[in-house]
């Protein structure tokens, strides 16, 4: 069977950009940066994109070009069965973090419907609160609405790369473009917004520490989703002339302006109004939407934000269950459209306790953590670090002569800082890598 390709090179980075650029852009960054002081984070943040992460993200599309298979296949084909659970690791983390990935999602769902039936217009900071609570806490609706996320993700998986994933980033990823900017505009126009942007482009350096870089590396990692095979995954249906080396800048540029925007339209709106930019990851379902409670035409622009969200959701999970789909059509000829369904059905079931642990089983803790905690920071501090690390150690030192065959085009595209990459995938970031999973954890 002749294997699927992108249709075209925008194709590509729409669909990578868009996988990329998600929830971790737009409700996680802007609290983070708020959290950990502001313009200082920002400088650490983009330093780690354009160096640790543009390389592991050559390294990964370069893997799946190179193999043109699934993480799990890509992995034994260059590096024997030694490496395959490199691959196998990408593939569980996939798993888990779309299950929990997608109950967010639904949230933004129920907050789509909630906006345009009026129900968040006018409350206070206290109330929305409480409804933000009440809806995450309780069992029917938010397992419905994670539901409806994953049936929308599995609609397009099914599809095809070019004609469902494809197709859907080509309309998506602009839309979310225009939906940003405009309430970029609408925020730093607020009166009183001045100081939000102060705030988030000022850098005061004595918030620099040892848990500020570590927080600044992971959210790196996770904004470019790296480590878990995604890259690798989108990377095998990239055509042989295509330059991994611009594709990648491109994406991470991308990544990067969504992020910096992302901070452009929550903080100055929040200073504005005088709420707390240190509010945690409560920033977006709850105080956002006061701040929409307060503007001219505030309802309708709510409505455009939490479209975007879903859309910045849906471009990363398509990606996410992309990984796991390659791999069951790819080894057991399952057929496309029954894997996904299957592999998007066990993942709506594995999300469920995530999302009766906000509520009924908020009391059912393992090693302390509520279940969703449990899985977010199994992801974000155990599995996503290793499978980068090993996914760098095997590009720099395994299949090196590999990787510089797919990053030169086979000798026909000149690269000189080859050498510089080689070592950045050899030592600097696998070490990088491991410094962050030790802060992390101790
Ligand atoms: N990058 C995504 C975001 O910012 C999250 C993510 C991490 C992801 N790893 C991934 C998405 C792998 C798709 C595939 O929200």
């Amino acid at each position: 069977m002749q294997r699927e390709q992108w249709g075209s090179r925008f194709g590509f980075i729409m669909a990578a950009a868009g996988s990329a650029v998600g929830l971790g852009n737009i409700w996680k960054f802007p609290y983070l940066a708020g959290t950990e002081g502001g313009g200082a984070f920002l400088i650490v943040y983009v330093g780690f994109l354009v160096t640790i992460g543009v390389s592991l993200m050559m390294a990964e599309i370069a893997i799946g070009r190179a193999a043109h298979l699934n993480p799990i296949g890509a992995f034994r084909k260059l590096g024997g069965n030694r490496w395959m659970p490199v691959g196998a690791l990408g593939v569980i983390t996939a798993f888990i973090l779309l299950s929990f990935y997608s109950v967010v999602g639904g949230w933004t769902v129920a907050y789509i419907v909630k906006s345009i039936s009026g129900s968040l217009v006018g409350g206070t900071a206290e109330e929305l609160g409480q409804q933000f609570g009440a809806l995450v806490s309780s069992v029917g609706e938010p397992i419905f609405y994670h539901g409806v996320f994953m049936a929308l993700t599995i609609g397009i998986v099914l599809a095809g790369v070019a004609q469902g994933i494809e197709r859907s980033v080509k309309i998506m990823m602009p839309a979310l473009f225009i939906l940003l900017l405009i309430l970029v505009v609408r925020s730093v126009t607020l009166d009183g917004a001045w100081e939000g942007v102060v705030f988030f482009l000022t850098p005061d350096w004595s918030q620099v520490d040892g848990g500020m870089l570590s927080a600044a590396l992971g959210q790196a990692f996770f904004s470019l989703s790296l480590g878990m095979g995604a890259l690798i995954t989108y990377g095998s249906y990239l055509n042989a002339d295509a330059n991994i080396r611009s594709a990648s800048c491109w994406v991470v540029g991308l990544d990067t302006m969504v992020a910096v925007l992302a901070g452009l339209m929550v903080l100055p709106a929040v200073f504005a109004f005088n709420l707390d930019p240190g509010a945690g990851p409560g920033l977006t379902f709850i105080t956002l939407p006061a701040v929409f409670g307060e503007m001219w035409a505030g309802a309708a622009f709510q409505v455009f934000f939490f479209v975007m969200l879903l859309i910045a959701a849906l471009t990363s999970s398509i990606s996410l269950l992309a990984i796991p789909v390659a791999f069951f059509s790819e080894q057991f000829g399952i057929e496309r459209k029954k894997s996904a369904v299957i592999i998007g059905a066990i993942i709506f079931v594995m999300g469920v306790p995530s999302s009766l642990s906000m509520g009924l089983w908020a009391d059912f803790k393992i090693l302390g953590l509520p279940f969703f905690d449990l899985m977010s920071e199994l992801v974000d501090r155990v599995l996503m670090p290793v499978g980068g690390m090993l996914t760098a150690l095997f590009a720099g030192w395994v299949a090196f002569p590999k990787m510089a065959e797919e990053l030169t085009n086979r000798g026909t595209l000149p690269f000189p800082m080859l050498n510089v990459w080689k070592w950045m995938a050899r030592v600097f970031c696998p070490l990088a890598v491991g410094w962050v999973m030790y802060v992390g954890l101790a």
